[in-house]
């Protein structure tokens, strides 16, 4: 069983009931939009305006929801994670990544050494991060530093990559290198300078293999274009919790920026893993996406349930998920800067709670987390709109979108917010017509998260609310949101595979993976058939 309830989900009481709700509430009308709804189901989180006035949710599964909050004891759930337990079962580790985001010297009683260990490397990060910005940072040719090419995967690129893309800055050109495709490695060092370049090689490992080889394929891009052995030491910084094997690569120990084990990837980007952000938009702004954050957390530990907006939020997709038969949610930001945002909470939440076992080790029996997928409004409008209003499963969906734009194109500002608001009214409305292939059939659920503007407060805010609403939906699944074992056997399988395409090996056991690297190796071959003699001097 959990370590907070004794039953499996689908035995307690409220989700027994629920069950009873959410068959009348399918054939039921859709509860009127009138203003008092409207205002019942939004609320203010510093930043942040949550409405959830078009979720099919009414009084009764309401309260019936915060029910089930409290029977799967999500109260002492939120507790527990704030005073460090060891919430990560599988890996008998605590999960701390709020101990990143609280102001200087605040005794607010939360596991004060991991506070004490995340502000001294915050100085650190800082510290690297203004001598980059400010140009005091020179290279082996004493030059000052034009571009920092971050290198690193999953939760080492994704927040640092949404963050970057969304808030700009004033520091140098920052390049992302995530994938091990050498067409990505290539695409990401052309134009460079070595001499102006500087690698960040993000890793909690550092043993991940798409990591590590763009990672030795950038160092030897250096040693060949400066013939300076030095230049490892002066163009490369690592971020990990392995420092030995930074260090074994050949990075100076002081350019090493630790990561505590008590930080997952997906929960990193608060951490020295945002060192990118920090050199692009400076101490003062990253300082700010630590406060937007830390309100959250402030609300998210303090708040009772029934006001509780991760714990709302988590109760929303757990109703849509388990009782209205949503299998996919999707989230659709109406604000171009924020156009990764699908691709991270894909992994914040399909790599936290796409689970089937619960932490008492017994296969779940309901469904945990729907598939997040998405991508930017208007764009979407014209692509996948078509399947949200008429196909033949619904959806459940956030609109995320900013009041304030940066830009001064009044005009299209007030184009994009009318798409936004308006896609949410047409899933819910809908549109009766003669002919039934216009008819749009209406009642598919949207959430709407109205930024007052895209600052670093308000990103830190939504990134966090996220981060709890995973952690609460994992609790009312009862499973470990923390750990992501189902990732480790494609990678086992990958090694031996390596080896059979570089011809080290005759093959491999699985017959039809074998049928596909004879494929590759006899076009390869033939390929090198049909390529002239090579001449030697
Ligand atoms: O393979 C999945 C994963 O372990 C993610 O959880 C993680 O964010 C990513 O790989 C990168 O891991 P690392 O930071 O150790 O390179």
């Amino acid at each position: 069983m959990s370590a907070w309830t004794s039953k499996p989900p689908q035995q307690l009481a409220a989700w027994r009931q629920l069950n009873a709700v959410a068959t009348r509430q399918r054939q039921a009308a859709l509860p009127a939009l009138d203003a008092e709804r409207v205002a019942r189901f939004s609320q203010r989180l510093g930043p942040l305006w949550v409405v959830c006035a078009r979720q099919r949710v009414d009084e009764e599964s309401r309260r019936l929801l915060l029910a089930l909050a409290e029977e799967s004891g999500l109260e002492t759930a939120i507790q527990d994670l704030f005073a460090g337990h060891h919430v990560n079962v599988t890996e008998d580790r605590p999960a701390l990544h709020m101990a990143l985001r609280t102001p200087a010297r605040q005794d607010d009683g939360l596991a004060p050494t991991a506070q004490a260990e995340a502000r001294q490397t915050r100085q650190r990060m800082m510290a690297l991060a203004e001598a980059v910005r400010s140009g005091r940072w020179r290279g082996v040719g004493g030059k000052p530093m034009a571009t920092v090419l971050h290198i690193g995967i999953g939760g080492s690129h994704l927040g640092p990559a949404l963050a970057v893309e969304a808030l700009g800055g004033d520091g140098p050109n920052i390049r992302f290198l995530a994938n091990v495709d050498g067409a990505a490695t290539s695409a990401a060092l052309a134009g460079l300078d070595p001499a102006t370049t500087l690698a960040v090689v993000v890793s909690k490992s550092f043993g991940t293999e798409e990591t590590l080889a763009n990672a030795a394929t950038v160092r030897s891009w250096f040693l060949e274009r400066t013939c300076d052995p030095a230049a490892v030491a002066k163009h490369f910084v690592a971020v990990t919790a392995n420092t030995e094997a930074a260090a074994a690569f050949g990075i100076p120990p002081a350019q090493c920026l630790p990561l505590p084990e008590w930080v997952g990837g997906r929960f990193s980007l608060w951490s020295a893993v945002g060192l990118p952000l920090a050199i692009a938009i400076g101490q003062a702004g990253f300082d700010e996406l630590l406060a937007g954050a830390g309100e959250v957390d402030a609300h998210f530990r303090a708040t009772p349930l029934a006001g509780n907006l991760p714990v709302l939020l988590a109760l929303l997709q757990v109703w849509n998920q388990n009782f209205l038969g949503c299998a996919t949610h999707a989230v659709l930001p109406y604000d171009h800067r924020l156009r990764l945002l699908p691709d991270y909470l894909q992994q914040l939440e399909m790599e936290s709670n796409g689970k089937s076992v619960r932490v008492d080790g017994e296969a779940s029996a309901i469904d945990t987390v729907p598939v997040i997928w998405g991508g930017e409004g208007t764009n979407g409008q014209h692509a996948f709109h078509q399947w949200l209003h008429q196909g033949t499963r619904s959806a459940n969906v956030d609109f995320i979108t900013c009041a304030r734009p940066s830009h001064g194109l009044a005009h299209h500002h007030d184009a994009l917010l009318a798409h936004c608001f308006a896609q949410g009214q047409a899933l819910w409305e809908g549109r009766s017509a003669e002919s039934r292939h216009r008819n749009v059939p209406g009642g598919r659920a949207s959430t709407t998260i109205l930024l007052d503007e895209l600052t670093p407060r308000a990103l830190g805010a939504l990134l966090a609310l996220y981060e709890h609403k995973v952690f609460c939906a994992s609790t009312i699944w009862q499973i470990n949101a923390f750990d992501q074992w189902g990732v480790e056997v494609g990678k086992q399988l990958a090694a031996p595979i390596r080896e059979a395409l570089g011809g080290a090996s005759d093959g491999v056991s699985d017959p039809l993976t074998n049928n596909l690297v004879g494929e590759v190796r006899r076009l390869r071959a033939a390929q090198r058939a049909k390529m002239p003699p090579h001449r030697g001097t």
